[in-house]
């Protein structure tokens, strides 16, 4: 029998795949709008199905298998105009995309950015401790990363906040088809304005820079520099965002980690990977098809079905991580699957892993004693496939 998504899923997602991944490394599942997708859980299947050529991504296929299977699904043509990104398309177009932003994400680009960051999270530390109780999330883990990309892709200040509420509108669960609609007129209207507005006054910035054509003459399409703009932006609100929030989770649970890394703040860059292995902000990767036939395990999956491979199931599978379910500091997390894998790996690596380990540097250096002001059960998380993020968590600064 099918198993269908159940609301305590989001709660804690690992539960059930502990209890999938026993049955086998890929399931059919009915989500809550109806349509049936298949998850892989097991971490050898997810890293291969993540580089298998077989398993495609272009939007428009996507769309319409969507609304073959269920026909009621409303036709979503302006959505598709600010899909046309790299992470929904394949070869060779995805490579052109790619390329245009590569250099932008490389490792020496992002190190400069470093002192800007710092003062960043160094503001906001600032600004937080003129409180005892706060949402860490609100008031830390969510206007850093934001404010960096912003700065990055050339966004006012003055639009960060309407933003935010229109990515976690799009992130949200399946089946929320009205919210997520709204989200999307607005923000496809902000972003037309905003690509018109470097054309005509372009700024020291990359949204600017993408305007232009490329050294080889190459020259982004209006759509394809909308669709750019929406990729980037959404990356860098809701992912990063979450690694800071697990991880700090993670460790306010676990309080003999949280000792162990302010004693030596030298081992976070390697606690940040543990955290992206642990509860990576990433669940589901985004949404593949077979355009063949594809064996996995002991299963076949037809041409044309839906698949999603779950990076947070893969990077605790027992067989690639021993004791999975415990925040082990000292254990190689290297080989977990949070940015993905393949032609698609995250471009924005670098850029999340400076973020997550200023932050966290400075977040326990001036807050050694910091620990949980709820209970943990009564944590709140977005109902989400994609996303696996906290609402708010809120936090003592000082004993
Ligand atoms: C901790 C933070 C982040 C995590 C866990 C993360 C995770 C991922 C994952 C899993 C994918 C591949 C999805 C798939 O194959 O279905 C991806 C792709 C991507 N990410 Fe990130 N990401 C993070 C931060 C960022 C940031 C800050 C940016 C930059 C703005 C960014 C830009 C991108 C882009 C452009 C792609 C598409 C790459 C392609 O299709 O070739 N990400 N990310």
């Amino acid at each position: 029998m099918v198993e269908t998504l159940s609301a305590d899923f989001f709660t804690d997602p690992h539960v059930h795949y502990r209890r999938w991944r026993e049955h086998g490394p890929v399931h059919r599942i009915r989500f809550p709008d109806g349509v049936e997708r298949w998850i892989i859980v097991g971490y050898p299947e997810a890293r291969a199905a993540l580089a298998d050529p077989r398993l495609r991504k272009d939007i428009v296929h996507v769309d319409g298998l969507v609304r073959a299977k269920r026909p009621a699904a409303a036709a979503s043509p302006l959505s598709l105009t600010l899909l046309t990104h790299m992470l929904n398309t394949d070869p060779p177009q995805h490579a052109r995309l790619r390329k245009l932003v590569n250099k932008a994400f490389a490792p020496r680009r992002v190190a400069a950015l470093r002192p800007r960051i710092e003062r960043i999270t160094d503001e906001l530390l600032d600004a937080l401790d003129t409180g005892d109780r706060v949402d860490l999330l609100r008031g830390f883990a969510v206007p850093l990363p934001i404010t960096v990309i912003c700065e990055v892709l050339g966004v006012a200040v003055d639009d960060r906040d309407a933003f935010r509420t229109w990515t976690t509108d799009l992130v949200g669960v399946v089946g929320r088809e009205a919210e997520r609609a709204r989200a999307t007129a607005a923000m496809a209207a902000f972003l037309r304005d905003l690509v018109q507005a470097k054309r005509s006054h372009p700024g020291d910035d990359l949204l600017s820079a993408l305007t232009l054509p490329a050294e080889d003459g190459d020259r982004l399409t209006e759509n394809e520099l909308v669709s750019m703009a929406f990729l980037l932006l959404i990356a860098g609100h809701e992912t990063t965002v979450n690694l800071i929030g697990n991880g700090a989770l993670a460790l306010l649970r676990d309080p003999d980690r949280l000792r162990e890394l302010s004693a030596d703040l030298s081992a976070v860059p390697d606690a940040v990977e543990s955290f992206l292995r642990y509860d990576g902000p990433v669940d589901l990767a985004t949404i593949r098809y077979t355009a063949e036939p594809v064996r996995i395990g002991d299963t076949e999956i037809p041409t044309g079905e839906l698949v999603y491979v779950s990076l947070a199931a893969a990077n605790r599978d027992p067989d690639r991580f021993p004791h999975p379910d415990r925040l082990d500091l000292s254990a190689d997390a290297s080989g977990h699957l949070a940015f993905g894998h393949g032609i698609h790996f995250c471009a924005g690596a670098p850029l999340a892993r400076l973020e997550a380990s200023i932050a966290f540097t400075a977040l326990l250096k001036r807050f050694p004693d910091l620990r949980l002001d709820i209970d943990a059960a009564d944590l709140r998380w977005y109902e989400s496939t994609l996303i696996r993020g906290l609402i708010e968590l809120p936090v003592r600064l000082r004993p």
